[in-house]
């Protein structure tokens, strides 16, 4: 039988790979920190698991582009809770902001360009339809955020007559997020070159310090398709619901998707649906719900930020998402005489001998030898981890030590690996 080339050259993805070593590792009894798996740990809020159990028994084929009552809730909080103002009819709903992003992909034509520290599984998307892309630099310094000058500089010298850019912020997996002010001379680029920008918005509202992120359709409305769902910011992965939004100028497009989502999915699950309208109203139990969440990974990472930043291992600044990078670009003379010279040596080698699972550079973007790893900051019971919180207790490290206690071995194995090693 012959396989599509495009797909059989993909590889199985580097999160479930380490999350299957991590499982292996564990039925051995051993101790494992597992930085790599970027769940949400919090359980589904009540309110939206008894709406998924009230309807239940809704057997019905709901409409391909969405409920229209969610439609136009979803409009409603991107309006009154993003600042974005989206029209409900451009608003899609889909299993997931994944399969959106994908049939985006395929159905828009272009080359893509995808900054250096981006979720992992955008190129593997652009590559099984056989796509181009380039993955422009950015820099520890810069919180590996695209700059607008790297971006014109860019898309000057591009052979390339038509561009998609992947933007995620709140992102993953550097925890990085970019300000008003860095969209605005960013989108202006996007408009002189007439760049389409997916605006991948997952973790809006898991924002450290406000209640939502900036997203660049506010500065770029014509060119900017807008992605969210439920999976971060209410916990929800498993229901597998997303949505996107067109722009006005886009929606020709619109077609074009309903087509593409009848002949795939037909619609997102019904109870699901139901349930995502609970969601969406984002009543104040809801919203409290999201900043109670919101603000013990605020704690965590701030944390975990000061203890490796500590023992020189560099670190992004943590802004939101579960996750930030940590380097060890100060040591990389005295590794490479180990031989561990690229990250994927060096994941290995720390959860071989120190217990902690964390993602390579290399799956993000990164050059191999640039030793940069994803650790998302999850590996925690969020039920027990918010019940301690509400309580009062502030996160300090005799907190993580009694509720985190797998994130508080998991920093002190790294603190203890650069002692023995350098
Ligand atoms: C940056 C980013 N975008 C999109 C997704 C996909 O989310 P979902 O398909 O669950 O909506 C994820 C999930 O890990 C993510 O981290």
């Amino acid at each position: 039988m012959r396989i599509n080339k495009n797909i059989s050259e993909l590889k199985p993805s580097a999160t479930l790979l380490i999350n299957e070593k991590v499982k292996e590792l564990r039925k051995k009894g051993e101790q494992v920190t597992h930085f790599g798996f970027g769940q949400s740990p919090f359980p589904i809020h009540n309110s939206i698991v008894e709406e998924l159990k009230n309807n239940a028994s809704n057997n019905h084929y709901l409409p391909v582009n969405g409920l229209s009552k969610l439609r136009h809730q979803v409009s409603n909080f991107l309006s009154e809770h993003q600042g974005i103002q989206r029209a409900s009819d451009l608003i899609f709903i889909g299993p997931g902001s994944k399969e959106l992003l994908y049939q985006s992909v395929l159905i828009v034509e272009g080359h893509f360009i995808i900054p250096k520290g981006s979720w992992v599984s955008y190129i593997p998307q652009i590559k099984s339809k056989g796509g181009t892309y380039s993955i422009l630099e950015t820099a520890l310094e810069d919180n590996f955020k695209l700059t607008s000058n790297c971006l014109e500089v860019y898309l000057s010298e591009s052979s390339h007559k038509e561009h998609i850019l992947v933007l995620n912020s709140p992102n993953n997996p550097t925890g990085a997020i970019y300000s008003d002010a860095e969209y605005e001379s960013l989108a202006a680029v996007c408009r002189k070159y007439k760049v389409i920008v997916f605006s991948d918005e997952i973790y809006s509202q898991i924002n450290f310090s406000n209640t939502y992120s900036p997203s660049i359709s506010k500065f770029y409305p014509e060119g900017t398709l807008v992605f969210g769902g439920l999976s971060k910011v209410f916990s929800a992965g498993g229901y597998r619901l997303g949505f996107m939004s067109l722009p006005k100028e886009l929606d020709d497009l619109s077609v074009v998707y309903s087509s593409l989502f009848s002949e795939t999915f037909s619609c997102v699950s019904s109870p699901v649906q139901f349930a995502a309208l609970k969601a969406y109203e984002y009543s104040k139990e809801l919203q409290h719900y999201v900043a109670t969440s919101t603000a013990i990974l605020d704690g965590i990472s701030s944390y975990i930020y000061n203890e490796l930043s500590r023992c020189s291992i560099q670190c992004t600044v943590p802004q939101g998402s579960f996750y930030m990078m940590i380097g060890f670009e100060n040591f990389k003379i005295l590794l490479k005489l180990l031989k561990l010279d690229t990250s994927a040596k060096l994941s290995h080698h720390l959860l071989n001998n120190y217990g902690v699972a964390l993602l390579p550079g290399s799956d993000f973007g990164f050059k191999p030898n640039e030793l940069f790893f994803r650790m998302a900051f999850v590996d925690f019971n969020g039920e027990k981890v918010m019940k301690a919180f509400e309580k009062g207790k502030e996160i300090d490290e005799l907190f993580i030590k009694e509720n985190c206690i797998s994130i508080y071995k998991g920093v002190q194995q790294l603190i203890k690996f650069i002692k023995e090693t350098i």
